[in-house]
């Protein structure tokens, strides 16, 4: 999970090049560096540590040029240094490369390489790559050029077992950039007399609102003024023009201090997006265009299976819930890396659901392909306009949340669970849910970001509840029915960004060993709102007290009864029990930013995440 960046145009590379990368860091951040040409050679600048590292390197010192290649690293093959930090030459040093992806077939090709007497500086699979491409270029001899070098890089990409998004520059070919696409993503965005190669649109939005999104086996050629989509077999590539669905404030902090908490404060109105036009009072019911199924087909469908990794498979599992107790359609979820290989048996009316905010998790991906290979509809629920599982998906819906940088989803999950309600209530109203029924539902959607606003107005005594516990050695965190998924994610939360460990729990679990762990020195956590199971959690609550386990419990306003036994109480409004998670998880996401952020980590950029898993 890296982020690349190339540039070709009339201004300066390299502070492109780095203020690119800054819009990327959330992709990967252990090492970054700049490569430009220029006058006949290229210059190359690339550190360990932050793009602050790197920045710090070019100033007073940036190298002159006008196309050049960047990127910041998540380190796959090869430890966090200066020397395995990207953009990497290949052979003869006139050609500069950056990658994201993994050649899993990179050691037979370096010692075939090694053989032919190349020497490599570092230990990763991408500076193979480079040496792979450089060798071919140097096999077809020649006069120099730009047909010589896209043989070269098909040639090398041919032979390449893996994925890869990649952008490249080479001395006999001035003034242009080169890419590739094979499973990580790489768009092309579209300036005035200036083009740019990016991971992600968030790295170009400032120049342009222009964007081609590359499918796997693109090649692309750029220069200031043109550019040449090729597919790695041969002939062209079709491609269209897409609009960039958000502006650059949206991908700024604005006045907060992480995108994670501007992204919990987003909420309200992202929570509106995801139902923007989805409604239909008339029928008491939801529009889905995107699914493009029938309501014959939809009726059909007589079993669903809800795919998706980390954050993605807690929402899957809500809607798990919801499904079965609105539509009554029978339904599992799978985490898409053990979908993928589970040989799971469905039959021709299984239809499957794909949940990637980013549309490009490698696991979620393979399980849509999988599912896609076995002939089933897979439908993706994507935040990521134009992503590859979105493209690839036989249709879907896009959670419309914004663009979410910081690594700890937020906004997503609480989108991807009002997706997930509008599906449930749409498959519903075409069984047996009445009229009725179908109204409550949509009256209870409507009031959710009124509900979700104040509960974010209690930021302030969450904080300080968050504070007592930032010293915890560790955490549980119990829920039940609808809330069992988002204990699970609030436990996670609590993982990703504090490095507290955590663990989520269904609340009747606490017998069946969890207990065992409970002392005064680990706090528990309850989601306890105002539903069937109310009375239950409240044993399990007593429980943890009776061994002097601190509690902290997330119910609904008016159980006051729990502050005689919980050491500390949150309240979130009151709302129908399948909705219920939107809310509870808020305060949790509060908890854990508060929490990470006393323990001095780094909320928007954990040490070992990122923010999309693009390579297994
Ligand atoms: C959640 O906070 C994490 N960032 C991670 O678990 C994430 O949900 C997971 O990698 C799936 O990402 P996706 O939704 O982009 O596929």
């Amino acid at each position: 999970m890296c982020g690349i960046i190339g540039y070709v145009g009339r201004e300066q590379a390299a502070p492109l090049l780095l203020e690119g990368l800054r819009r990327l860091e959330y992709r990967g951040y252990d090492s970054a560096g700049v490569a430009v040409a220029h006058n006949g050679s290229i210059n190359l600048r690339k550190c360990a540590g932050r793009i602050q590292n790197l920045s710090d390197l070019l100033d007073g010192n940036a190298p002159n040029g006008t196309f050049g290649v960047s990127h910041t690293r998540w380190a796959t093959h090869g430890e966090p240094t200066d020397e395995n930090a990207h953009p990497h030459f290949d052979q003869s040093g006139r050609l500069a490369l950056v990658h994201n992806g993994v050649i899993e077939n990179y050691q037979v090709l370096r010692e075939e390489l090694e053989a032919k007497g190349h020497v490599f500086q570092s230990q990763t699979d991408s500076e193979v790559l480079a040496h792979l491409i450089g060798e071919s270029y140097d096999e077809f001899g020649g006069e120099h050029g730009r047909e010589r070098l896209l043989k070269a890089v098909r040639q090398a990409l041919q032979k390449v077992v893996g994925t890869y998004g990649i952008a490249l520059i080479h001395l006999d070919v001035p003034e242009t950039v080169v890419g590739a696409r094979l499973g990580s993503p790489l768009i092309v965005g579209l300036g005035a007399k200036e083009n740019f190669l990016a991971s992600d649109v968030a790295a170009v939005v400032s120049h342009t609102s222009d964007a081609i999104y590359l499918n796997d086996y693109d090649l692309v050629m750029l220069t200031a003024d043109e550019f040449e989509i090729d597919s790695l077999e041969g002939g062209k590539a079709s491609y269209e023009v897409s609009r960039v669905d958000f502006t650059e404030e949206q991908a700024e902090k604005g006045d907060y201090p992480h995108f994670m908490l501007k992204e919990i404060f987003e909420q309200p109105e992202a929570i509106k997006n995801a139902m923007r036009g989805r409604l239909s009072p008339e029928d008491a019911t939801a529009k889905l265009g995107g699914l493009n199924m029938n309501p014959q087909e939809l009726r059909s469908v007589d079993r669903i299976v809800l795919t998706g990794c980390g954050t993605a498979s807690h929402a899957a599992m809500v809607g798990e819930y919801l499904i079965e107790s609105l539509a009554r359609v029978p339904t599992e979820v799978e985490i898409a890396s053990e979908f993928r290989y589970r040989n799971m048996p469905t039959g021709k009316n299984t239809l499957i659901f794909a949940i990637s905010q980013s549309g490009e998790t490698i696991d979620t991906l393979a399980a849509m392909r999988e599912g896609q290979r076995k002939g089933h509809k897979v439908l993706g629920i994507c935040n990521n306009v134009a992503s590859t599982i979105a493209r690839e998906s036989d249709g879907g819906v896009y959670m419309h949340a914004g663009p979410e940088i910081g690594v700890a989803a937020t906004k997503s999950f609480t989108s991807q669970l009002v997706v997930l309600n509008l599906l449930a209530l749409l498959l519903g109203r075409m069984q047996h849910v009445s009229v009725t029924r179908g109204m409550e539902v949509i009256e209870a959607l409507r009031a959710l970001p009124d509900k979700v606003r104040k509960i974010l107005e209690q930021n302030e005594e969450i904080k300080q509840i968050a504070l007592k516990y930032a010293d915890a050695g560790g955490m549980l965190f119990m829920g039940r029915q609808f809330n069992y998924p988002a204990a699970l994610e609030g436990a996670l939360k609590m993982k990703e960004i504090s490095y507290i460990y955590a663990s989520g729990h269904a609340s009747a679990e606490l017998k069946h060993g969890v207990i065992a762990l409970v002392n005064e020195n680990l706090p528990s956590v309850f989601i306890a709102p105002d539903d069937f199971v109310f009375e239950k959690n409240v044993s399990n609550i007593e429980e943890v007290k009776a061994r002097k386990g601190p509690v902290i419990a997330v119910t609904t306003e008016g159980r006051t009864e729990l502050e005689r036994i919980c050491d500390h109480v949150i309240y979130v409004p009151q709302c129908p029990d399948y909705l219920s998670p939107v809310l509870t998880s808020i305060p949790l996401q509060l908890f854990a930013y508060h929490i990470a952020v006393a323990r001095g980590c780094d909320v928007d950029k954990p040490r070992n995440l990122a923010k999309s898993v693009t390579v297994e």
